[in-house]
């Protein structure tokens, strides 16, 4: 029988929907090709809709979501429309309503990508950053008092549960033994000022490594862990932080991957539907334009296929991603590429095709 899988789509805002069409292309050439079957549903979801119809996530959306194997979002943020409306009303809705709690955003250098980092190489660049995904500064919690007034206090509260922290911990556990790199999982916190929140985490960390003897462990503050990152990548196998420290971070480890034209990440359940994504955002100035890079989201296409487990179709999207940062687009930002959205979306394509490492 062959396998088919139902994938929802979400392009979304601004150059969402150019990247999602690059990233439809290369899946369905590598599904071909290992005789999978995969039925894509799109969903108007985004600043566009808002605008139009007030709509956000409508009613019944997310139960809809639910019955899908997994999801690909493009992204989210319009110009016209209030920072922190969509973004905290559709994509950390979903995110928090899908239970997604991992945020799980691979740092990989690939040979013939340039990177900021002075004498750095692939085989320094190579670590993957767990966070979690569904607490911390990000549950909305806090509030004004005396607002507009000069008197005015703003509250905005990090919530870590036990619960939270400790499916968190374990899946890092669980992925870095996975991995089965260099076995090393570092906790990255701030225990000396945040000294309930990370607290909590340093000691549900300790405590869980003990059922995890042939992963070694290792603890940085969050600043220290952004200048090593730069310093000396290497030191990392698998990071595990929380959402806020895991955002900002996440931006580093992008940044000396080859910027966000390639970094994606997948916003995990395991348990239930997760959503694959660029990192990047919708770059309003760039849409229609054909100028953005889609590398980035075929790579969150490829990390989807690796979820559900379709190895071999993962490896053909990456195989061809790899060749055409080595062959045909060496710089991957926006305006030094000498290649357009669909046409680096065509060369992965032909690579797909022509198979082979
Ligand atoms: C990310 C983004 C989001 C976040 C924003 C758009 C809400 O920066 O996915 O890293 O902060 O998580
Ligand atoms: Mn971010």
């Amino acid at each position: 029988m062959v396998k088919s899988y139902k994938i929802a789509l979400i392009p979304g805002d601004g150059t969402g929907p150019e990247v999602v069409a690059e990233a439809v292309k290369a899946l369905n050439t590598a599904a071909e090709k290992e005789s999978i079957q995969l039925e894509m549903t799109p969903y108007d979801l985004g600043g566009d809709r808002y605008l139009k119809t007030g709509e956000i996530l409508p009613t019944g959306i997310v139960d809809e979501l639910q019955e899908f194997d997994s999801i690909l979002l493009g992204a989210i943020g319009h110009p016209d429309v209030k920072p922190g409306v969509l973004e905290k009303g559709l994509l950390l809705e979903l995110r928090f309503q899908l239970d997604q709690y991992i945020n799980l955003r691979p740092v990989i250098l690939y040979p013939g990508v340039d990177t900021p980092l002075k004498d750095k190489g692939p085989e320094d660049i190579d670590f993957v950053v767990v966070r979690e995904n569904t607490e911390g500064l990000y549950t909305g919690g806090g509030g004004f008092l005396r607002k507009g007034t000069p008197h005015e206090v703003a509250v905005q509260e990090s919530i870590s549960t036990r619960d939270g922290v400790e499916r968190c911990l374990r899946y890092a556990f669980d992925y870095c033994r996975r991995r089965n790199k260099r076995k090393k999982l570092t906790l990255c916190g701030k225990t000396n000022v945040l000294t309930y929140a990370f607290d909590l985490w340093e000691r549900v960390f300790h405590e869980i490594a003990k059922e995890y003897p042939e992963v070694e462990t290792d603890y940085a503050h969050v600043d220290a862990t952004s200048m090593w990152m730069i310093k000396n990548p290497e030191w990392f196998d698998v990071i595990v932080t929380d959402n806020m420290f895991g955002d900002i971070i996440t931006d580093i480890g992008a940044i000396i991957q080859g910027g966000l034209g390639i970094a994606a990440g997948g916003n995990i359940n395991p348990n239930g539907v997760s959503m694959f994504e660029p990192i990047g955002g919708s770059a309003p100035k760039y849409t229609g334009k054909n100028v953005i890079n889609p590398l980035a989201c075929i790579g969150a296409a490829q990390l989807m296929l690796d979820h559900l487990n379709e190895d071999a179709t993962a490896r053909r999207i990456e195989s061809a991603v790899k060749k055409v940062v080595a062959n045909d687009v060496k710089n991957l930002s926006v305006g030094k590429m000498g290649k357009t959205t669909s046409e680096i979306g065509d060369i992965v394509v032909s690579y797909i095709q022509q198979g082979g490492e």
